[in-house]
């Protein structure tokens, strides 16, 4: 079996195994319109959206600022009322529920915020039995509670602290606690490493990773960042304007993204932009930019470039020059992405473009690959 054809095999074997897991939330065509400041019509800040969250997966969401990620994620705890379209959690339909009937659900469904949102009055380990207070719960056993769970996040020396004496992560970690108190199945994060340095989201990240598998936590995670998506997450959803314009397993939407924006999203998180840079002004490739040759190949599951290119070599007799290349490694798959320079006959060149698409290449012209200068700029100096 060929490279090619076990990848997708994978690929399928995974997305069903996800196909066979219970959904835990889902959205039906949830909309949120908003009334339109300064005489303005309303504007829709969550437009037409469904989407299935199944237990135990990390499922990202990703989208510019004011894409409407925060006001999608709180349709699901229902802070945020939908205007129409339902959201069902555990089989049961929520956004129609009074206050009162939301307070048993809510406990079920747990939040952490970019600030952490600790009272700064009370110490580490009252911040994490908060939430207990009006349970019917002894104080002893809410403090062994809280206790066994600032131990889980790694903090378990700090119970008799303040907030303020500790570092970003560290207080990420102590809300974290906090909201695992009341045995949730489901964790929304909204933005919460977006505050941290890179090293602290890395072990935040790790932690929630770890508090999925051992636990079996399902999570949602918000985030303007790719690396943070490739990094942890099982599903991806990508909005743009209030609307879903991509969502699926992270692999098969790194492999056939559907949108400008998802696409935009990957070549920045791959560093594409220095390559692009380099093509785009440099004297060295005037060339190869002048002959209109260059592609950016873009592949799931196939680490040799260099096996493609001797391929299109001798199928075609077209030789692909490699001016700059990146390798990802997302859930044990390679993700590779490389500029290449195609010389040969036009004829040659289509047809070596015919077989990228065969091999599950995609091959996407230098003049169509956008990426985002400000988010490349944001994960540079993280
Ligand atoms: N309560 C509200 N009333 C009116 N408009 C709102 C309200 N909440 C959010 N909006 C608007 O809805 C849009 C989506 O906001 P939202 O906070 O969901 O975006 P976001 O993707 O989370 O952005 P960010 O990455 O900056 O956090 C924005 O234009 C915002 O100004
Ligand atoms: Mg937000």
């Amino acid at each position: 079996m060929s490279e090619v054809e076990s990848t997708t095999l994978t690929n399928t074997a995974a997305t069903s195994a996800q196909g066979e897991r219970a959904a835990l939330m889902r959205l039906d065509h949830v909309t949120v319109e908003f009334p339109g400041r300064d005489g303005k019509a309303p504007f829709h800040a969550v437009d037409d959206v469904s989407l299935t969250i199944s237990k135990g997966d990390i499922y990202g969401i990703i989208g510019f600022s004011g894409a409407g990620k925060s006001t999608l994620v709180r349709t699901m705890n229902v802070l945020q009322r939908v205007t129409s379209g339902s959201v069902t959690f555990n089989g049961k339909e929520i956004s129609s529920l009074s206050e009162s009937e939301l307070k048993p659900v809510r406990r079920k469904i747990a939040m952490i915020f970019q600030h952490f949102n600790l009272m700064p009055s009370r110490t580490v380990l009252d911040n994490v039995t908060l939430p207990l207070v009006h349970e019917r719960i002894s104080k002893a056993d809410a403090k062994a509670k809280a206790l066994r769970l600032l131990d889980l996040v790694g903090i378990a020396d700090k119970a008799n602290v303040y907030p303020r004496q500790l570092s970003g992560g560290q207080q990420q970690r102590v809300a974290i606690a906090r909201a695992l108190i009341g045995d949730p199945e489901i964790l929304l994060c909204d933005e919460a490493t977006s505050a941290l340095d890179p090293r602290t989201t890395r072990s935040i990240l790790t932690l929630l990773k770890d508090l999925n598998a051992r636990l079996g936590l399902t999570i949602v995670l918000i985030t303007h960042q790719m690396q943070v998506v490739k990094d942890i997450c099982t599903r991806i959803a990508v909005v743009d304007h209030g609307r879903l314009v991509d969502d699926g397993g992270i692999l098969d939407v790194f492999a056939h993204p559907t949108s400008e924006l998802t696409r935009e999203f990957i070549y920045t998180s791959g560093n594409i932009n220095k390559g692009l840079e380099l093509v785009r002004t440099h004297d060295l490739f005037a060339a190869e930019r002048d002959a209109g040759n260059v592609y950016l190949l873009s592949s799931v599951g196939q680490g040799a470039e260099e096996t493609l290119m001797a391929d299109v070599h001798r199928r075609y007799g077209v030789t692909g020059n490699i001016i700059f290349g990146n390798v990802d490694v997302i859930h044990d798959t390679p993700f590779g992405m490389i500029l290449v320079s195609l010389e040969g006959t036009p004829d040659a060149v289509r047809g070596a473009l015919e077989y990228f698409a065969t091999v599950g290449v995609e091959a996407t012209p230098l003049a169509d690959v956008h990426v985002n200068e400000t988010q490349a700029e944001g994960e540079d100096d993280e």
